[in-house]
């Protein structure tokens, strides 16, 4: 029989009642109980709230009947409230009498301290519990009465009971039918990036191949980002935001129905965090304050890679580096694969084909053309005793183990073991080993792969282990495979003696934050390190890169949303194999991918051992067009270098979703083929074989085409077809922004030391601001305190008189002004309806400015 869910309310507001005696209040509202769900779930068995100030709760939960599936229930559980920020809310579940297993502070950091400085009523979101029979609890907006999270069990569903065991764990909350658009919840690869309903999405680190649309990948990040189109009653407004992190490292399967989403985790506690933005920006700015901040990158490593697994000995790789400089195309960072080591293993190198005088003599030519080297680490270490890292590893007792010995997997090198990252030991074991290699060969950065861990062999379960063997089966791999698959299995122990069970979704952070500290200690200088297998949190170690996809149109598509996923993950620099890794590429599709990679906040191109080569010279037109679009990457390197620092701050992605700028046209929110470069450079790239034409969305205003300052100009948005000819992607800024650009260059550096150029994006908007920040590109810290850097706001607007007045506002100037870059030009879009004016000035970006700029071409001006 279908039941009436109004007859659940009314419900008792936490809020609401703090000003009464709220024990008493709370309860004898709660007069009603609902029949019809008595045998299952939790029900309320007293409320604890002592706390004057009304930022917690306690909630004491008792079992109402057990399940037969899955193991025995849980009989007393403990929720608790939290109010941690005027921003953030968080709900703990877990056993009342046990200690369970739980993310601790040592791993992943966090900041949880509930902030004194701010009344529960700052907080938009609100805490309801809802005294049922079962008992579920809500969050709603305190603004808009808006439901943001509603776990009310479904009488009619018995999946969207709550149900706790100790390796399964049921949460479900249902979602306004229509109005909710959800991002996030990966790591998959997907064709959409706004999340189609009917779908289960698996979280288990798993080195699956991102050839495989939906199944679960490298990373587990139990994040999602709700976008809300405006409710009926005018309450809500399109594109009010908020953000759900279940902060669980189990496995789990999130099922999402459109409707519904529900948690079926399989161990941990239940730990929400809501984020109560209201926009996508204050999501991820709430979000990576708890997480952390994305880690600043290396100003170099915005320049574009070079990689392939499969390049032969030291002279192949000179002859790509060759290759690049001959075609006069940027090349910023070689990199070499597992190719060069001697027989797999990590720290050492092939004798014969990547000799160590050979390789210096290589590095310090890359490094004297201002290029950069990077090599790749694997978590695997050789079980041979006359390999030093591998001794001083037993030594240490470092790895991870199982039935009281070191687990043997097997990955590249052969048998290995595995250093566990979770032992306190092991950081220092790392750093002493990349220093021991560092000091033979000065690389610039460290990409870790196979780090999910990834093993070629699928050991035994241990008989009767559930750790092993769980009674709920998450879908891992579709379904095909046991959690133990091809990975270390869930009854191997780490330091402590955690389960890999547990822990098993960390271990890329944590390899990454190792590596990461290691090479901050070793070379003073800002880290890079890109790693395949990410958790919340990897944004503060690493970039990422989407794996192993293939050179298949589909792939190129699905590469949008891999990365804006990530930078919903608060891993801002991540890119794509850039042509694809596996298979064979075409120059078609080669040509239209470095027209979109050029566009990623992290560029390389990689391709397999067994495909073809596919670095950019290869092929006439594919080397014109990635001259061009690397050309403007080069301009544009201020753009996202600055897009750089505000993720650093703020958390705000490099590559975002074009509804971050424009929340308010509910048209933004199904876009999965175009992105935004910081707040307003739009790409809208062909991702279809044989297209000379692309379908874009343009949200209301004027856009201005980077390349020929073409205009796109619409009312209201709208999509628009583009030309799109064999040599072109489109790229425009919209009105209201100013760009700092500079000069093309075949590496970054010679790119820094070109003048400055100051595109002003006019249009019926009044005002136009841009930002631009600068330091060295490598300290350590970006912004930071007492570091040397400038900070520069341009801001524009129309006088009275029609003339544009520009001006500048300088923090810590001086870092700018010992560089002595200058802005030598000026180029104003949009000014009285020309497409393009230009004005010659001479202006230092460390100075402080405001000019007067007339259609009528004064300074120099130019029309175009
Ligand atoms: C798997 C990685 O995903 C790929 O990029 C790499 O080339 C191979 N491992 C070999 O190291």
């Amino acid at each position: 029989m279908e039941r009436n869910r109004s007859k659940y309310t009314p419900k008792a507001t936490f809020h609401h009642l703090l000003p009464f005696f709220f024990f008493y209040v709370f309860f004898s509202l709660d007069c009603f109980v609902a029949q019809e769900l008595v045998g299952y779930g939790y029900k309320v068995e007293s409320v604890n709230n002592s706390d004057p100030s009304g930022k917690t709760l306690t909630v004491n939960l008792g079992l109402i009947n057990s399940s037969s599936v899955y193991g025995p229930d849980i009989s007393n559980l403990t929720l608790y409230v939290s109010y941690e920020t005027k921003d953030r809310l968080r709900i703990r579940i877990t056993d009342s009498t046990q200690q369970r297993w739980e993310l601790p502070q040592d791993i992943l950091p966090r900041q949880n301290q509930t902030s004194q400085n701010f009344s529960v009523t700052d907080n938009d979101l609100v805490f309801n519990l809802r005294n049922t029979t079962p008992f579920g609890f809500t969050i709603t907006r305190r603004s808009s009465n808006d439901t943001v999270f509603d776990t009310t069990p479904n009488p009619s569903d018995p999946n969207t009971t709550f149900i706790f065991k100790d390796q399964y764990i049921q949460l479900s909350s249902s979602l306004p039918n229509n109005r909710s658009s959800l991002y996030g919840l990966g790591e998959h690869t997907k064709s959409t990036f706004k999340l189609l309903a009917n779908q289960t999405l698996t979280l288990w680190a798993a080195d699956i191949g991102s050839v495989n649309p939906d199944l679960n990948l490298y990373g587990s990040h139990p994040f999602y980002m709700d976008v809300r189109s405006p409710s009926g009653d005018g309450k809500v407004t399109a594109g009010t935001t908020h953000g759900v992190l279940l902060l669980n490292s189990n496995g789990m399967d999130v099922n999402y129905t459109g409707d519904r989403v529900t948690y079926n985790v399989i161990g941990g506690v239940v730990d929400l965090y809501f984020f109560s933005g209201p926009t996508p920006e204050l999501v991820m700015e709430q979000y990576t304050e708890l997480i952390g901040r994305p880690a600043p990158m290396p100003y170099w490593s915005f320049g574009f890679h070079q990689c392939r697994y499969g390049y032969k000995n030291v002279s192949d790789l000179e002859g790509v580096v060759a290759g690049y400089a001959n075609a006069s195309i940027p090349l910023e960072v070689m990199w070499t694969d597992i190719d060069y080591m001697d027989a797999y293993k990590d720290f050492t190198l092939d004798p014969v084909n990547f000799p160590l005088d050979r390789l210096k003599n290589f590095t310090n030519n890359l490094h004297q053309n201002g290029q950069k080297y990077v090599l790749i680490l694997d978590p695997g270490i050789s079980i041979n005793d006359s390999y030093g890292t591998y001794t001083r590893g037993k030594e240490a007792d470092i790895f991870i183990k199982r039935d009281g010995n070191p687990y043997q997997g097997n990955v590249w090198p052969g048998n290995v073991y595995f250093p566990d990252f979770v032992h306190p030991q092991s950081e220092p074991y790392w750093e002493n080993e990349i220093k021991l290699f560092l000091d033979q060969l000065p690389v610039d950065g460290l990409w870790i792969d196979m780090n999910e861990v990834s093993n070629f062999q699928t050991s035994n379960p241990t008989p009767n282990s559930t750790l092993d063997d769980p009674p709920y089966k998450i879908n891992n791999s579709g379904g095909h495979s046991p959690i133990l698959s091809r990975t270390i299995p869930g009854s191997a122990l780490h330091f402590g003696n955690v389960t890999e069970y547990n822990v098993h979704n960390l271990y890329g952070m944590l390899q990454a934050k190792a590596t990461n500290k290691a090479l901050t200690n070793l070379t003073g200088k800002r880290p890079f390190v890109l790693s395949r297998s990410t958790f919340v949190s990897s944004g503060k170690y690493t970039a990422h890169w989407t794996g192993d996809n293939g050179a298949k149109w589909n792939d190129l598509a699905y590469s949008i949303p891999g990365i804006l996923n990530f930078g919903l993950f608060g891993v801002p620099m991540v890119g794509a194999d850039i042509c694809g890794f596996s298979g064979d590429t075409n120059e078609e599709l080669c040509r239209r991918w470095i027209q979109l990679g050029a566009f990623y906040p992290f560029s390389r191109d990689h391709s397999d051992k067994n495909s073809i080569r596919q670095e950019l010279y290869l092929w006439e037109s594919v080397a014109a067009s990635a001259k061009k679009v690397l050309g403007l990457r080069y301009r544009l390197l201020p753009l996202f270098y600055t897009s750089m620092y505000q993720a650093h701050k703020n958390g705000t992605p490099i590559a975002r979703p074009v509804f971050f700028s424009f929340p308010e046209d509910t048209n933004t929110y199904d876009i999965s083929s175009q992105f935004l470069i910081g707040k307003g450079v739009m790409v809208s790239p062909v991702l279809q074989q044989g297209a000379n034409s692309v379908e874009a969305y343009f949200p209301a205003g004027n856009w201005f085409d980077l390349f020929n300052y073409t205009s796109v100009s619409v009312d209201s948005g709208k999509k628009v077809t583009l030309d799109a000819p064999p040599d072109h992607i489109n790229v425009h800024v919209h009105e209201g922004n100013i760009l700092a650009l500079q000069g093309e260059a075949l590496t970054t550096q010679a790119a820094r030391n070109t003048t400055f150029e100051l595109l002003v994006v006019t249009g019926s908007s009044n005002e136009c601001t841009g930002e631009l920040f600068l330091d060295d590109g490598e300290e350590v810290e970006m912004g930071g305190e007492g570091g040397k850097w400038s900070f520069v706001r341009f801001h524009s607007a129309r006088a009275q008189n029609g003339s544009l007045v520009l001006s500048s506002k300088v923090e810590n100037g001086e870092f700018a002004l010992s560089r002595g870059w200058i802005i030598d030009k000026i180029t104003v879009l949009g000014l009285d309806k020309v497409n393009a004016t230009q004005f010659s000035v001479s202006l230092p970006v460390g100075k402080e400015f405001e000019l007067e700029l007339k259609p009528n071409q004064t300074l120099g001006g130019n029309t175009l």
